[in-house]
């Protein structure tokens, strides 16, 4: 009974061992840490002069027509419509419930390059 007993609470040791493990590991592989760099954002941000390059630059070519996932970030009209779903900015400040980009080993975008998709959005996605 007694060793019954011992070897039902090193089971429940284990499993508690592991259950804090594993929610470790998936907390780095949800939320990576996104770099910080000092930047000056424009207030007023357009398709073609700031976000199209921070696009082509991280995002081509998995998301060049037609795009992984069915997102296609080649042209202006997809990408508003991206934006304004919420999924792009939720993919790269890597909400939990969006797959992260660009996946890893990709680096992934800094602080910079979120705030300046974040206004543009905020401003009412222009493309000039
Ligand atoms: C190395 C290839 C690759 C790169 C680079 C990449 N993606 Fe993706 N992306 C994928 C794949 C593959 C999927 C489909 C993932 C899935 O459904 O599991 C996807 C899906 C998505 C989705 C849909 C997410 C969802 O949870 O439904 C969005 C939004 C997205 N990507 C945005 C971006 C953005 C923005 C960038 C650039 C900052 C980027 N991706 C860079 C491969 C990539």
């Amino acid at each position: 009974m007694t060793s019954m007993r011992k070897s039902f609470q090193n089971l429940m040791i284990i499993l508690a061992t592991q259950a804090l493990l594993c929610s470790c590991i998936r907390e780095k592989v949800k939320n990576p840490t996104i770099i910080a760099v000092p930047c000056e954002v424009k207030d007023t941000l357009t398709y073609q002069g700031q976000i199209a390059p921070i696009l082509s630059q991280n995002c081509f070519p998995c998301h060049v027509y037609p795009g992984s996932g069915g997102i296609n970030m080649d042209n202006f009209t997809d990408v508003k419509a991206v934006a304004l779903s919420g999924m792009l900015v939720q993919s790269i400040i890597h909400d939990t419930t969006y797959v992260i980009m660009p996946p890893p080993p990709q680096k992934l975008l800094d602080s910079c390059d979120i705030k300046r998709i974040k206004r543009w959005i905020q401003t009412g996605c222009r493309e000039y």
